[in-house]
């Protein structure tokens, strides 16, 4: 049975709304991101989750997931999408809040474990958000079967609202593919800049070949680039002079460039990947 916004008190629905959009946003954002599933990409889930590894209480059980990174990156995509509609819905809503308590937990042991200090790391605050939801909804239910923990899919209404959710859900992840940033990236070989426009000590931002956010060096020993994306949870890093470093904003990562993109602090101990760049004439190009 669907619960009505009327039925829950102000603070259920402000924390439904909070987690339902954002769940939703969070598989928008997956579903429209090339890189999320393509195993070539910086960013893909099977990369992140090779990151993952080595800081990770559970880092025994990741690494037996990269092997069926794409399925996982599907599956988590799908079930944030699901999780996100219910919410918003009022579908299954105590079930709900337990599987996305579920994922947050997992997202805080893997990808902001190594957060410090543990407030920075955002999935702590939804792990509480969605525990103290769950036990609202399940106070305000007492009582009611309508309510129950699990849905009655004996009740043909209530199965089919189960399988509405799950058909978004699944129609979500699709239609994002729709919406993949296309824009135009520069072909393989074509100049990124020239000798001339980048002297010795500087340095310059600009797009692979596919589409990656890079960043490309000169100093006396030559040239040579590497990925912005950082390889805890795939924010862009930006080059800080003073520290000679390429630094993170999220939690704090930093990769020296001097040492093959070496990371240096934060939460990650992959290296940033290596784009590789040629002088040819007066040019600067990607090889
Ligand atoms: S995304 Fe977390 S440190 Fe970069």
């Amino acid at each position: 049975m669907i619960r009505s916004w009327k039925e829950n008190s102000s603070s259920v629905n402000i924390l439904r709304v909070w987690l339902g959009v954002t769940w939703i946003f969070a598989g928008w954002n997956k579903a429209t991101d090339a890189g999320f599933l393509d195993p070539a990409s910086a960013h893909y889930i099977g990369a992140q989750l090779t990151g993952y590894v080595a800081s990770s209480p559970i880092g025994f059980i990741l690494k037996h997931m990269v092997e069926h990174a794409t399925l996982i990156g599907w599956s988590v995509m799908i079930g944030e999408f699901a999780i996100g509609i219910a919410i918003l819905a009022g579908v299954a809503m105590q079930l709900a809040s337990i599987a996305g308590a579920g994922m947050t937990l997992v997202l805080w042991l893997s990808a902001t474990w190594s957060v410090k200090p543990y407030f920075l790391g955002s999935d702590t605050a939804y792990l509480i958000m969605w525990i103290a939801l769950f036990f609202a909804l399940r106070t305000s239910a007492r009582g009611l079967r309508r309510n129950a923990l699990i849905p009655n899919f004996r009740d043909r209404r209530e199965t089919l609202r189960m399988g509405a959710v799950g058909a978004l859900a699944i129609a979500g992840g699709f239609l994002g593919k729709a919406f993949v940033n296309a824009s135009p990236t520069p072909e393989m070989g074509s100049a990124i800049t020239t000798l001339d426009a980048l002297a010795i000590g500087q340095t310059l931002k600009f797009k692979a070949a596919d589409g990656t956010p890079a960043v490309l060096f000169r100093t006396k020993a030559g040239v040579f680039a590497y990925s912005r994306v950082c390889t805890h949870q795939g924010c862009i890093v930006d080059y800080d002079a003073a520290s000679h470093l390429l630094a993170c904003p999220c939690h704090g990562a930093q990769f020296d460039p001097t040492a093959a993109g070496k990371a240096v602090a934060g939460p990650t101990q992959v290296a940033l990947p290596k784009i590789n760049v040629a002088v040819k004439g007066n040019n600067i190009v990607q090889i």
